[in-house]
């Protein structure tokens, strides 16, 4: 019994080359109608930033909003390398910061910077650039505006959407009397990432985020971005937001289907409750639930905890694929810890199977989508491409970067080798700040 109900289950997140490639071939199809303005579910947002020069300079103050904590740094660009003489603060998000209203939400973001500005000892009457990260979905009218379509990772604080965020970002910082500083860009993290990591690298043209939620952007020639009108339509490159957590064209499963049911938005980021840390542990969490349904785990019966939705966080998937213990110890004291009595050497294997098979699928669709997005550009792989990746999922599931990197020698032999995959810690925020010297047109330029 329990051996039929766990092949079914492998059957279900079996991820075969085959089933890669036809994600590649989706992901190309629905690249096209984004780019050209065409009902698509990758929103292929343009983000009026190209690659760094490498030579941009100067102090800057980035922040960073989007996972679950709200990070502030200010750093000096030397050109070419970012200078050691940063601070970093980190704020936790509560609920009541990031799900209750907009005004809420954008007095915390001022008044943090104004704290960090103060403990850094920062000068509050001159001029500061302030490159903000906000890592949501938003409509981008230029490099410093842009209007959120939609929250995204559980953030619900109203009157936000359908808004500039820079606008509103600018009116906080003046009502702390820091109005000094001016909002010079605007950029998703992924477009911090690849732009941090092209700072140093020229062959870097994809940025990847993996961590609550999930998204990548990459380098695209300008006149393949069709929606733009003829006049923005110039020679040269510019950096996609694809949005790729809203990709649509993947087979669900059950228990797929049934976390979408319950989450803030139905139908919506069907990839990202596939592949994103805020979902991972839920999607186990019900397969568990269904196993002990049919008695094949813990003896039946369901402890409490089980019944809670999002209960069975991410870092508990982290935990469970880590223990290397050969009687699953670990395994079992987390399950002590959440109620169940006396897990059994089975129960401890099945755990394990389930979290397994949950993201070794997350790393295979991640390496589908990131081929698809190296062979947009450069179908054969011909030239080198450094792809920059952060986020916790990537940074610190076990086994998870390593599968990914397995996945991509698959579907592209040894062309495989011309692709690169960079831990990028941090980029976001860095990558935000060498925007605002773009911007902020110091000494470098858009390419
Ligand atoms: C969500 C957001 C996206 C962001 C990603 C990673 O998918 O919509 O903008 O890049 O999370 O943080």
């Amino acid at each position: 019994m329990s051996l039929s109900a766990l092949k079914s289950l492998g059957r279900d997140f079996e991820l075969s080359k085959k089933k890669m490639r036809s994600i590649i071939r989706g992901f190309h199809l629905e690249m096209d109608n984004g780019l050209s303005g065409r009902t698509s579910s990758l929103k292929m947002i343009p983000t009026y930033v190209g690659r760094p020069t490498g030579r941009e300079k100067g102090k800057y103050i980035a922040i960073d909003l989007g996972g679950t904590n709200f990070r502030i740094v200010s750093l000096t660009l030397k050109g070419r390398g970012v200078s050691s003489d940063h601070h970093v603060m980190k704020f936790a998000l509560r609920k009541r910061d990031i799900a209750s209203t907009g005004k809420r939400l954008f007095k915390f973001l001022a008044g943090s910077v104004k704290t960090f500005i103060k403990e850094n000892r920062i000068s509050r009457l001159g001029h500061i650039d302030l490159g903000f990260t906000f890592s949501f979905p938003v409509n981008q009218t230029g490099i410093a505006s842009g209007t959120l379509v939609m929250w995204t990772k559980g953030f619900s604080a109203s009157g936000v959407e359908g808004r500039d965020v820079v606008a509103l970002l600018k009116r906080s910082l003046e009502e702390e009397g820091i109005g000094n500083i001016s909002v010079t860009a605007l950029a998703n993290d992924t477009v911090g990432t690849l732009v941090a990591r092209s700072y140093s690298d020229r062959d870097c043209d994809v940025g990847i985020i993996i961590g609550t939620g999930t998204n990548a952007c990459y380098i695209e020639a300008i006149r393949k971005v069709r929606k733009l009108k003829a006049g923005r339509r110039k020679p040269g490159a510019m950096i996609i937001n694809m949005e790729w957590g809203n990709f649509n064209k993947l087979k669900l499963t059950r228990y797929d289907r049934q976390l979408d049911k319950k989450s803030d938005k139905p139908g919506a980021q069907m990839l990202e409750k596939m592949v994103s840390g805020m979902y991972l542990g839920e999607t186990c969490r019900l397969i568990m639930k269904d196993l002990i349904s049919k008695k094949v785990l813990f003896g039946g019966i369901s402890p409490a905890e089980f019944n809670k939705e999002m209960f069975f966080k991410g870092e508990f998937v982290s935990q469970v694929l880590a223990d290397r213990t050969h009687n699953l110890a670990q395994i079992k004291a987390l399950l002590r810890r959440s109620g169940v009595k006396d897990p059994s050497p089975e129960d401890r294997k099945i755990v394990r199977r389930v979290c397994e098979l949950v993201s070794i699928r997350a790393a295979r669709i991640s390496a589908a989508a990131i081929v698809a997005v190296v062979t947009k550009t450069d179908p054969s792989i011909r030239r080198k491409h450094t792809v920059a990746i952060d986020g916790s999922v990537y940074e610190k599931l076990p086994g998870f970067s390593g599968k990914i990197k397995e996945a991509i020698r698959e579907l592209s032999g040894r062309s495989s080798g011309k692709i690169r995959i960079m831990l990028t810690k941090n980029g976001s925020g860095y990558g935000a700040a060498i925007i605002a010297a773009v911007a902020a047109n110091k000494r470098g330029s858009v390419r």
